[in-house]
């Protein structure tokens, strides 16, 4: 089966998030699974593009109101992502440094989308299922089915992925002449609360749409930014499939990340080595229990109660904090100034560095997850793959993945987003640490259990399949 996922994200050639990860990771076990399955994705001007080989393999122009754009498709030569990986190039939009944040993203989403399907009508070999992520991709499903040029695109499937129903890529009817001519009787199908709505139009308009876990499926039907009421609407076609890890790129056993490779057999020595340069390198102490996070500091991860945490933390228990993530100025300013406070028991790196939350899986002892809304959470599983026990908010994908040592579980949970309930969690965290016997017993059990992708890449091509069977 040929599968094209339209995606801003892609690791690694651009991560801002788990998307990266994800789009990153998916259609290489897919095609484990004897399928062609490859991205598309906005030719970013940035170190992994500079660096690499790319092939022109389509040329069209677009237009954009009055603006005309030439663009090309560029292939990357290489193999060894495991996907064929496609681009779309254009001068002056796409090819910036970022992914996100700039004025004109409405611009940008869009004349990727037109792009994606002007070389989609023109090619001869045609994929059986385009996967769209996010609403970035999200007007793919209604162009597809009722914009004028794309007649041969109509019987294809389309499968829209929620990441995150929290960015809803709103514009307003201003800018409809952006969009290629379409059947103006469907209009409505763009529509949500009075202004276009990718992410709404693409609930409505794709066959089959899915979340990022169950739980997350569930809860969107209660609080959804807005879209509650249509997801409970779409309810029949939708579906929550957890999502995998990368389990070869994320293996301490091989991760070129890490101070000390390690495995289940020498894992109590291969993480004191990568504490040790934790602890070395940010000034803390190794022999108390760290505690990490790793994240976008915004509301959603529970940011803005992380400093009280700490300064509970440090106050009451004997333990050591470490934060690694940047987003709210405010919340980074906080970050940084209780480092004089507290030296020595925590620190932060406010910024964003892979290399170091790889450190950081293999050398906390804890990863705390205090997250109002987590659609999946990949951090937890890379936590549990590299023997650290998360300490996470009972929400979303956390509440699939994580279950409490009280019932029998390997990590530690809570109900509230409360400093109170996260410290409470701290504290039976701690305890943990300190029966030595019982706290490596869990990390051995943790690192055993399989997050790879091979189980969610299987339910999406289940999934591709039903929809190929109703053409
Ligand atoms: P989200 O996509 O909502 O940010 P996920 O848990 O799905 O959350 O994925 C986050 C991904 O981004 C993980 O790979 C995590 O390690 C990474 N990450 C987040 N913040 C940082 C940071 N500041 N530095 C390095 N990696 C980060
Ligand atoms: C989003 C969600 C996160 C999820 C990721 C990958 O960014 O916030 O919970 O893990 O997408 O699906």
């Amino acid at each position: 089966m040929k599968i094209l996922h339209t995606s801003f994200e892609c690791y690694p050639i651009a991560k801002v998030g788990g998307l990266a990860d994800v789009v990153g990771a998916l259609p290489r076990y897919q095609n484990e699974l004897e399928n062609q399955s490859s991205v598309i994705m906005p030719y970013h001007d940035n170190s992994f593009t500079q660096q690499h080989n790319f092939k022109v393999i389509y040329k069209g122009k677009l237009t954009l109101g009055s603006l005309v754009y030439e663009f090309s498709v560029r292939q990357l030569t290489s193999k060894d992502l495991g996907f064929d990986l496609y681009t779309i190039h254009t001068g002056r939009l796409l090819d910036r440094q970022n992914v996100y944040g700039y004025k004109d993203d409405t611009e940008r989403f869009i004349v990727f989308q037109k792009a994606v399907l002007d070389w989609l009508q023109n090619i001869e070999e045609k994929p059986d299922i385009i996967h769209c992520h996010d609403h970035h991709t999200g007007l793919i499903p209604f162009l597809m089915t009722h914009g004028e040029p794309y007649e041969s695109l109509r019987s294809i499937p389309t499968i829209l992925t929620i990441h995150n129903a929290q960015y809803q890529g709103q514009i307003s009817y201003d800018k409809l002449h952006y969009l290629p001519s379409f059947d103006k009787n469907k209009i409505g199908l763009l529509d949500w609360s009075g202004c276009i709505n990718p992410l709404a139009s693409a609930i409505k308009c794709a066959w089959k749409v899915t979340t990022v876990s169950p739980s997350y499926m569930k809860e969107l039907q209660v609080r959804a930014n807005g879209l509650e009421n249509l997801l409970s609407q779409e309810k029949n076609k939708s579906v929550g499939i957890l999502n995998g890890i990368d389990a070869e790129h994320w293996n301490p056993k091989t991760d070129s990340m890490l101070v000390k490779n390690y495995s289940f057999n020498n894992l109590i020595t291969g993480r004191k080595a990568n504490k040790k340069w934790l602890c070395e390198e940010y000034e803390l102490d190794i022999n108390r229990p760290l505690f990490a996070f790793i994240g976008r500091l915004v509301g959603e991860k529970g940011a803005d109660i992380l400093p009280e945490i700490i300064t509970e933390t440090i106050n009451n228990t004997n333990a050591c904090v470490f934060m690694l993530g940047s987003g709210d100025p405010a919340v980074e300013k906080q970050l940084e100034e209780l480092k004089k406070q507290f030296q020595g028991r925590y620190n932060a790196h406010i910024g964003y560095d892979e290399e170091l939350s790889h450190k950081i899986y293999a050398g906390a002892d804890f990863l705390l997850m205090p997250s109002r809304v987590e659609p999946c959470g990949l951090n937890q599983m890379y936590a549990l793959r590299y023997g650290t026990v998360p300490v996470v908010r009972r929400v979303g994908g956390l509440k699939d993945t994580v279950v409490d040592i009280g019932d029998n579980g390997f990590g530690i949970c809570h109900d509230q987003v409360l400093v109170w309930d996260v410290c409470y969690s701290i504290k039976r965290a701690i305890n943990l640490y300190n029966d030595q016997e019982h706290y490596k017993k869990i990390q051995k059990k943790i690192m055993k259990i399989d997050h790879s992708w091979n189980r969610s890449a299987q339910e999406y091509v289940d999934l591709y399949n039903s929809l190929i069977q109703l053409k």
